[in-house]
């Protein structure tokens, strides 16, 4: 019998070209139809899609294009009612980060992702990366024994003149978001590797007012740092979206018998070290340490020959993209499913009224559980309707 082809409508074509480049590549999806007002984006993006993809003008368009699967990579602070929109409709969704930018948006995509059945996940591709797979492999093997603290960070400084071209408007989602929120990349993949959900979190904002001065910034926030503990006691510490120092991705696993990194600044390196007296004996020959670049696998080097761009993040996009199209056509629970989203998503929002209330800790809900859905079930507060402040240091 031959496979079902999955039919994906693609909502956002700037971050969403990634999705739509890497379904190019595969033979059970296809996208059908996109929607972006910005003509421009639509235009670029058209030569990766079959001719008859239909254009459509918004949103409920997009939606009667008879889809298996919608991708949400519009503006952040829309995906949730996007996502319950869709699913609603009968329609599977995968969202990019973040899943939801409130606590009430939280609750209610639970329970429509309950009440429809269809398929939700969050595309986070950092747990994507050549170098975060070969982590998870190492975390998973069990040599590098109980974990006890892990650090990951995620920091995107960018040149004055390059600012406007993520932030083209003044009234741009970027401009208004707390540096909390955007923390998927370094929490995402620490809770992929490890499989652990977080339990409470505290958080603090650093400064840079230089930064923001030559940028003409309103505030100087320049990162934050937030302590999560996640079952069983285990420490994170995570950034959120900072530019801070140079650009960054580092990652740590700091466990009984050795570390495991990601290196900063030296992009899918990896480094291992074991305590010396708990060196195993299958690396006795290479030491207590060692460094190295883990090899692209062999189905994936068969898609770059083909043509997928190894620039950026593009071979960790299509894993991604790979996987959740597999997740669906198999009928599997998705990795990043949505209580595991919207955990991560609760992070953020209560990150940000730890920052606000003096670093205080916060317990993060579990949203598998109803009765700890009634807590935050009309909590609706968002610092993009002014409703909280989105910055802590105005700048000088
Ligand atoms: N995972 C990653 O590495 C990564 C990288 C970049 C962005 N993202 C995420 O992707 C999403 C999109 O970010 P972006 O960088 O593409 O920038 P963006 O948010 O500026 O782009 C969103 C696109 O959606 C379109 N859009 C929004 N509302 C619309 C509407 N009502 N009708 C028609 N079109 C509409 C806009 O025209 C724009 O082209 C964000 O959620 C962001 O967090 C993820």
């Amino acid at each position: 019998m031959r496979e079902k082809i999955l039919r994906v409508g693609v909502y956002g074509v700037k971050r969403g070209s990634t999705h739509i480049k890497s379904i190019a590549f595969l033979d059970n999806a296809q996208v059908v139809a996109i929607c972006d007002r910005d003509e421009g984006a639509v235009e670029k993006v058209k030569k990766f899609c079959p001719s008859d993809v239909v254009i459509c003008p918004d949103y409920d368009t997009l939606l009667e294009q008879d889809l298996d699967l919608v991708v949400l990579a519009n503006f952040l602070p829309d995906h949730a009612g996007c996502a319950i929109q869709a699913l609603r409709k009968g329609i599977n969704v995968v969202s990019e980060c973040l899943a939801a930018v409130t606590m009430k948006e939280c609750v209610d995509l639970v329970e429509a992702v309950e009440e429809t059945g269809k398929y939700y996940s969050m595309a986070e591709n950092t747990p994507w990366g050549t170098s975060c797979l070969e982590l998870r492999r190492l975390y998973s093997g069990g040599t590098l024994g109980e974990l006890s603290y892990a650090e990951a960070e995620y920091s995107h400084p960018m040149a004055p003149e390059d600012v406007v071209k993520v932030r083209p408007t003044a009234d741009h989602w970027r401009n208004f978001m707390p540096k909390t929120y955007y923390l998927s990349h370094p929490l995402g993949g620490l809770m992929n590797i490890t499989g652990l959900l977080p339990k409470k979190v505290l958080a603090k904002v650093t400064p840079d007012y230089t930064y923001a001065k030559k940028r003409g910034f309103p505030h100087a926030d320049s990162g934050a740092i937030l302590l999560v503990e996640m079952e069983g006691g285990v420490l994170f510490r995570v950034t959120g979206c900072a530019h801070f120092g140079a650009p960054s991705g580092g990652m740590r696993l700091a466990c009984t018998n050795a570390d495991a990194e990601l290196i900063r600044h030296q992009k899918q390196r990896v480094s291992l070290t074991f305590a010396p007296w708990e060196l195993p004996k299958e690396m006795e020959h290479a030491g207590t340490h060692v460094e190295y670049y883990p090899p692209i696998e062999a189905d994936v080097q068969a898609v770059i020959s083909k043509g997928l761009s190894t620039s950026g993040h593009n071979v960790a996009d299509f894993r991604c993209v790979r996987n959740y199209i597999n997740e669906i056509a198999e009928g599997r629970e998705p990795d990043m499913n949505v209580y595991r989203a919207t955990a991560m998503s609760a992070v953020a929002i209560l990150g940000w009224r730890s920052v606000l209330n003096n670093s205080q800790q916060i317990e993060i809900p579990d949203f598998r559980d109803p009765a700890a859905r009634d807590q935050y079930r009309n909590d609706d507060l968002s610092p993009w309707r002014g409703e909280i402040p989105y910055y802590v240091f105005p700048a000088k």
